[in-house]
């Protein structure tokens, strides 16, 4: 840990909609946050910071592609630097480019395939040495019920979001021994901006397919993370937790 024997907590993609409501989790007990985003500019990021700052943390926040190999890597050292050694990672960085299959450019596959999965070897890859040094670490990944069940459309995100329940088992039975755990949480329809530009008919498509009949909130998926970094954890690891109001049981 570092001086101040906070947790040093990576976020991917924190700026905003599920990322934004981790950080906010773990400001409640004053984790050092660092966010990682890859928006067009860095207001969401900076309105996240200001609700950490009324939590009384500080976060530091940077605009880094974690699909691209090297700027991870030079993301981590200078993270590890100024904060000290990664405690808990969330891998929560994603993106979709939807369409049918038999309309799908291979741009479309790659961009998803990089940011989704890409990113999370990327990050994983950057923290892992460190915390077997240490003997201690979280590494939390963000994959989705589509990864699980399919989605029309989604060809290309489902497949990026069931190789990170793959990446998850593999990498967790790798490092067990090692003191570290490795888990995934798969979100089902939450209400951020990702799902906010999906056609009214989609959405109530999905709704219909939700026992509980809403959707589910960040701050849903944020407690299910929180906890999976939490000793009330410490014997669950390659398990992938849904939050998905009973969509997929
Ligand atoms: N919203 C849902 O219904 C839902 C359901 C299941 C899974 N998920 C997953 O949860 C995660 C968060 O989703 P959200 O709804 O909060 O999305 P969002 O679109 O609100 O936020 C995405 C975040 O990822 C960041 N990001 C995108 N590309 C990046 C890149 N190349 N490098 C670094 N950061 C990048 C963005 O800057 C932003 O901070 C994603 O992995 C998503 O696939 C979301």
């Amino acid at each position: 840990m570092n001086e101040s024997s906070s947790r040093v907590v990576v976020i991917t993609g924190g700026s905003r909609g599920i990322g934004r409501a981790v950080a906010l989790r773990f400001a409640e007990e004053k984790a050092v946050v660092v966010l990682v985003h890859y928006d067009p500019d860095d207001e969401a990021a900076r309105e996240t910071e200001a609700l950490l700052a009324e939590h009384g943390v500080k976060a530091s926040s940077y605009r880094v592609d974690v699909s691209s190999r090297q700027a991870v890597v030079e993301l981590f050292s200078e993270i590890h630097e100024s904060f000290g050694v990664t405690d808990v990672l969330v891998n929560n960085a994603g993106i979709t480019r939807d369409t049918l299959l038999m309309r799908m450019t291979e741009s479309d596959w790659d961009a998803v395939m990089q940011v989704n999965l890409k990113s999370v070897f990327n990050c994983t890859q950057a923290v892992l040495r460190p915390m077997v040094k240490k003997r201690g670490g979280c590494i939390v990944n963000i994959s989705s019920v589509v990864g699980q069940i399919g989605n029309a459309g989604q060809a290309n995100y489902a497949a990026s979001k069931a190789g990170i329940m793959g990446f998850t088992k593999s990498v967790a039975r790798e490092v067990a021994g090692r003191g570290l755990r490795v888990n995934a949480v798969a979100p089902g329809f939450i209400d951020t901006e990702m799902t906010a530009v999906l056609p009214e008919k989609v959405k109530e498509e999905f709704l219909r397919q939700i026992p509980m009949s809403r959707m589910g909130t960040p701050r849903d998926v944020a407690e299910a993370v929180y906890w999976l970094a939490s000793e009330a954890a410490a014997y669950i690891t390659g398990q992938v937790i849904h939050v998905n109001g009973g969509m997929y049981m």
